[in-house]
């Protein structure tokens, strides 16, 4: 038996980067897979590519920034399947802007798709996890939500609101079985970091700050996600889970290994 025989699982931002990969990974694992984007060309070829592979894959166009579309892809998902178990509230955008050069506008949009979107995935899945005696909810936070980043407030702001709604959704229906979680990446190779990788020495001085010297792969949170989602993680419910390579491990201050050894060389000193 695979751990999502059975289970219908609903995916936002399923057209790349870590909703591909977990939309991916959910069916490989049994899961019928209801797939979300506002990009309908590559959110269709990968529910073509998963029936190809002999899943049950649909996508549905979404902007998950609006409350009636996000009901009615929702709703799909059980008029396709029969049921729904999964909810990956995924999709995302970044934002760069420091306070006085922030448009309110780009402020609002990051607000509306990075927050807003979680509230109303949840608000569409709870009555209908409900129906099936519970489910599981993951929402993709960042550790942007646990720690400040330099020119990054409107999506430092977002995703914190995500992880602390995240615990107040799962106090409310942890009762009602329904577990709600986020995950919470460090740096992923994806589209959304595509451009910031392509700027002269970015690939190098980012891995730099990365204890383990790289970005992640969107596969390595799916495996996250698809262990949230299942009954491994019966009794998590509130949390969040850090994917990061060892970024938030540090304080941030410089690496005092690498200032001190060229003088003090390893041995160890006090003082
Ligand atoms: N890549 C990283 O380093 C990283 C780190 C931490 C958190 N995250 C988060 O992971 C999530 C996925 O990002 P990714 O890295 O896979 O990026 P991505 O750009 O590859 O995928 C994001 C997907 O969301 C879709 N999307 C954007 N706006 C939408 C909207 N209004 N409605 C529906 N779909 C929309 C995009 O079309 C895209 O397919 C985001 O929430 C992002 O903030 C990413």
């Amino acid at each position: 038996m695979a751990r999502f025989d059975g289970k219908v699982a609903l995916i936002s931002g399923a057209a790349s980067g870590i909703g591909a990969a977990t939309a991916r990974r959910f069916a490989a694992e049994g899961a019928a897979v209801m797939l979300g984007d506002i990009n309908d060309v590559d959110g269709s070829s990968l529910a073509k590519e998963l029936r190809e592979g002999g899943a049950k894959a649909e996508f549905q166009r979404v902007d998950v920034a609006d409350l009636e579309q996000v009901e009615s892809f929702t709703q799909a998902a059980v008029d396709q399947f029969g049921r729904l178990d999964i909810v990956f509230n995924n999709a995302g955008i970044g934002a760069y802007g420091r306070t006085p050069d922030l448009e309110p506008e780009v402020w609002h949009k990051v607000i509306d798709v990075d927050l807003h979107s979680v509230f109303y995935g949840c608000r569409a899945a709870i009555p209908r996890l409900r129906e099936n005696g519970g489910g599981a909810i993951i929402n993709t936070a960042s550790i942007s939500g646990l720690f400040g980043d330099y020119g990054l407030a409107a999506y430092n702001a977002a995703k914190g609101a995500v992880m602390n709604y995240t615990r107040a959704a799962a106090a409310d229906h942890a009762a009602e079985n329904i577990r709600i979680n986020a995950v919470c990446p460090g740096p992923v190779e994806t589209a959304l970091t595509q451009a910031i990788l392509a700027l002269p020495d970015a690939e190098a001085r980012w891995s730099a700050a990365i204890p383990m010297g790289r970005l992640g792969k969107a596969e390595e949170i799916a495996g996250v996600v698809a262990f949230l989602a299942s009954d491994d993680a019966s009794f998590v419910t509130g949390t969040s889970i850090v994917a990061d390579g060892g970024v938030t491990a540090v304080t941030g201050q410089v690496n005092f290994h690498q200032l001190f050894s060229p003088v003090l060389g390893d041995k160890g000193t006090v003082g």
